[in-house]
């Protein structure tokens, strides 16, 4: 069975993956620490797209990127493809979405995932993107997830990231509903192509 590499070094990102890609019966692989990508794209399907291309040329296997983040109505989109960059902690990212936001009454905020699986030559063969919609609340509210999660409220479940188990935010996350989209073409395709 052909191996897949996981181009991501985030740890938080990369137990959500390898919950939904143990779905599909693959050989997984962690993307080796030397693989440095720099995230140039100015979207998140850009992003994806360089991520899994590059990892998958550098490992000559198959790769599966995603890119990821928070992109809030008021701020128009920030912080947007910086999400990871906003700040050195996840804390002080926290913050600095919170005090350039203020007391604005729109507190209106989406998570964005695209996903996309290289071929060994760089090629893409899938992608595909996911969006949550939600609101920023004005302090953070439970304990789990990581990054954004304590401030993000998902209006439908009525909790934020932070409140909700593994389960609920692999099912209701802008992760979860890009995997949805991607799992049946996942299923189908021949990784030895
Ligand atoms: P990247 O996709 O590695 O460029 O980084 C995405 C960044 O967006 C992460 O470092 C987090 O700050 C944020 N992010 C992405 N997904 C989530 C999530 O599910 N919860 C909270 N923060 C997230």
């Amino acid at each position: 069975m052909a191996t897949v590499v996981v181009a991501t070094g985030n740890l938080g990102k990369l137990a959500e993956l390898k919950d939904y890609l143990q779905l599909l019966d693959w050989d997984l692989a962690l993307k080796p620490q030397e693989i440095e990508v720099d995230e140039t794209g100015e979207t998140f399907i850009e992003n994806a797209r360089l991520k899994a291309s590059e990892v998958a040329i550098a490992t000559k296997s198959w790769a599966i990127a995603d890119d990821s983040g928070l992109s809030v109505f008021a701020l128009n989109g920030a912080p947007g493809v910086l999400s990871a960059r906003y700040g050195d902690r996840d804390t002080d990212r926290i913050e600095r979405v919170l005090r350039e936001l203020g007391d604005e009454s729109d507190r209106r905020a989406e998570f964005v995932c695209a996903i996309a699986l290289s071929r060994p030559d760089g090629t893409i063969a899938l992608e595909t993107e996911g969006r949550c919609p939600g609101a920023i609340l004005m302090a953070g509210q439970g304990a789990g997830g990581f990054g954004y999660d304590p401030i993000f409220f998902v209006t439908a479940q009525g909790k934020t990231f932070a409140e909700m188990s593994n389960a609920e935010k692999e099912r209701y996350s802008h992760r979860g509903i890009a995997f949805e989209q991607l799992m049946p073409k996942l299923k189908q395709l021949k990784l030895t192509d």
